[in-house]
């Protein structure tokens, strides 16, 4: 990659007597070098070297924002998901409120004992997936490592990963290294005893180490407690705020319009 030095010594070699023979940032003179046959002009300010340091620095920063990105683990669907995309409703207001309130807020809930988290329940497609993804998107543009982990999914590639690999002691699994962890779709999974195990050891890491956790789930809370057990459910209630998502079925809803536009002709 091309240094500040490079391009310092670039800017000098190519300026030539017959350009204006001043810093059209700043005003500052150049001097006028003659090396034998060749003539240069060369800065008096640090502006040139201060402009590629800007360069470098926003090309660092978008490296380092990308590499966030992709370890958040956040497919094209849920990056579209956004606060300004949601319509909030009577049934789902509070919970609206509350997510979006959420980021504000960021980052006082890291090492925050109590209520530094959010659990997002109620019936499929009224919008939790939605809301969690809003949040997240936004924590992460605040510059929080996140990574939004679908319960489910997430299982069944630990168990192949495991299934696969000669097991070498004991795995760490990495959800512990983000600031912010969205566990979506809890209680989908197949609660075996092994499911249940690796969900405890999140949770309770989560817990432990007084990081934010955000879950979402289509079940109730007796269900919930019922389907993980009173270890997990407890833990939960302690560290997140427990918010209805009430409201309409969105994807049937979609599914009605478009219908509707198709026999409409549209
Ligand atoms: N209030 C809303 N405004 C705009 N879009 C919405 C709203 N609620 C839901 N949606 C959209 O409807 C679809 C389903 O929402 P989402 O996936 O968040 O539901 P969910 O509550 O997580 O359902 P499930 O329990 O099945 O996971 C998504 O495309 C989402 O963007
Ligand atoms: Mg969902
Ligand atoms: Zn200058």
């Amino acid at each position: 990659m091309e240094t500040v030095g490079d391009r310092m010594t670039r800017k000098i070699s190519i300026a030539t007597p017959s350009k204006p023979a001043i810093c059209s940032r700043c005003g500052a003179p150049y001097r006028a070098l003659s090396l034998g046959a060749h003539h240069l002009n060369c800065p008096t300010c640090d502006c040139v070297i201060r402009q590629a340091q800007t360069r470098e620095r926003q090309e660092w920063q978008r490296q380092e924002r990308d590499q966030r990105l992709a370890a958040a683990n956040i497919s094209p669907r849920l990056a579209e998901c956004t606060f300004e995309r949601f319509q909030p409703k009577e049934g789902n207001w509070q919970a609206f409120q509350q997510c979006a309130e959420y980021p504000k807020r960021w980052p006082l809930q890291m090492k925050e004992a109590q209520g530094s988290g959010l659990l997002l329940w109620g019936k499929p497609g009224v919008g939790k997936t939605h809301l969690a993804a809003a949040l997240a998107n936004r924590i992460l543009e605040r510059g929080a490592r996140v990574r939004f982990c679908n319960v489910t999914e997430w299982l069944n590639r630990l168990r192949d990963e495991l299934r696969d690999r000669e097991p070498v002691g004991e795995r760490r699994d990495d959800l512990g290294a983000s600031d912010l962890l969205v566990l979506d779709d809890l209680g989908a999974e197949k609660g075996t005893a092994w499911a249940l195990e690796k969900i405890y050891q999140v949770v309770n890491q989560r817990y432990e180490g007084l990081q934010p956790l955000v879950v979402t789930t289509n079940l109730d809370l007796n269900q919930l407690e019922c389907g993980v057990g009173p270890r997990i459910f407890g833990r939960l209630l302690e560290i997140c705020l427990p918010a209805e998502v009430k409201g309409e079925d969105w994807r049937m809803r979609i599914a009605k319009e478009r219908q509707f536009r198709r026999s409409s002709g549209e």
